[in-house]
């Protein structure tokens, strides 16, 4: 019976515990940021992690990688959007009203239908850039990830149960010198989402192509298969990066590095702001990241690898040959 009692008295401060170990980025406490993330989750040190550097030279061209199809991104859908401050980003929640069922894009050679969850940002701060993808070893100011879900699946948790469960956009950000007014709402915003669990229910909805480039300029993309790039890294993400960047503006990006915070830290420290919020790219280990018919590659290194090798070989055949039978 006191055994019982004291079970009881000492569950309340193990649950209390809890929230101190989750994961972080170094801008907020570097005791839990990414490079701790696979002691807090086992699969964020798995062998195909994202983000990573797209080296152009390496990349494959698959001129079997089709256009994305986009479903309903030209058009605001009915019922509501909730831009929301997690803690770790600035997300548009798309779910929980059946608008989000009109947003879907197609991929992939088994062309198979993702539908739109929600979409959020990675960003820098006030000095450096922010993007979770780099091109050829590049940096870019921001990042913005666009989540889909098999619609094979009928929940989240479910698609993240299976590779390919999950498709993510990704676009990079380029700074311009004039606001991109279509992000207007987004970055008036923040203002309401300061602190984690802020949350704004948007007034009306708008199309997702929007935020994008044109739809003219999205057959430039590249394709490998990753993961989430926060705790728990499920290994269940089918990746496009898309070559061109969208537009912004240097005082709309400082609006994000100054207007949101990440929770506080412990009992007595003042609130962050919400910077570096993006994982550094993880290697590629054995996959292949590849380009789609119009994308960018540097063809540079491959013929130098097979002119390096040739030389090799012949050495090769001539020690062979004239070794000792
Ligand atoms: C950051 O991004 C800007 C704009 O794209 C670029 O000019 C700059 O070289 C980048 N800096 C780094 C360190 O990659
Ligand atoms: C957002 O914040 C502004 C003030 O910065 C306020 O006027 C507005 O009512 C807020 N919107 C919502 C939906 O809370
Ligand atoms: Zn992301």
């Amino acid at each position: 019976m006191q055994r019982l009692a004291l079970t009881f008295l000492a569950l309340p401060l193990v649950l209390r515990a809890a929230p101190g170990v989750s994961w972080c980025y170094d801008s907020q406490d570097p005791k839990c940021g990414p490079r701790y993330w696979k002691d807090l989750a086992k699969g964020c040190g798995g062998n195909n992690q994202s983000p990573i550097n797209i080296d152009r030279r390496k990349v494959q061209r698959d001129r079997n990688l089709g256009d994305v199809l986009f479903d309903g991104y030209d058009q605001a859908p009915p019922g509501k959007w909730r831009l929301m401050n997690n803690g770790h980003t600035v997300v548009m929640r798309l779910e929980g009203v059946s608008a989000s069922e009109h947003i879907n894009i197609t991929i992939g050679v088994l062309l198979e239908k993702y539908r739109a969850l929600q979409f959020h940002f990675h960003w820098g701060n006030l000095e450096g850039n922010g993007s979770e993808h780099t091109i050829d070893g590049h940096q870019f100011p921001m990042e913005l990830h666009l989540v889909h879900m098999n619609t094979k699946y009928k929940t989240f948790n479910e698609a993240k149960g299976h590779p390919n469960g999950l498709a993510v956009l990704g676009f990079l950000y380029k700074v311009s010198d004039v606001d991109n007014s279509n992000y207007n709402t987004i970055v008036a915003g923040l203002k309401n989402i300061s602190r984690q669990g802020d949350f704004v229910d948007l007034a009306s909805t708008f199309c997702l192509n929007n935020l994008l480039p044109s739809m003219a300029k999205l057959s430039k993309y590249y394709r490998y298969p990753g993961s989430l790039t926060t705790p728990d890294c499920a290994e269940v993400v089918l990746w496009t990066l898309f070559e061109e960047p969208i537009p912004i503006s240097q005082s709309q990006l400082n609006a994000f590095v100054n207007t949101v915070h990440f929770p506080a830290n412990g009992i007595g420290t003042s609130l962050a702001k919400m910077t570096n919020n993006f994982r550094p790219p993880q290697p590629l280990k054995n996959r292949k990241v590849y380009a789609s018919r119009d994308a960018t590659i540097s063809c540079s290194a491959m013929p130098s690898v097979s002119l390096l090798l040739l030389p090799l070989l012949l050495v090769f055949q001539i020690v062979h040959f004239s070794g000792p039978s």
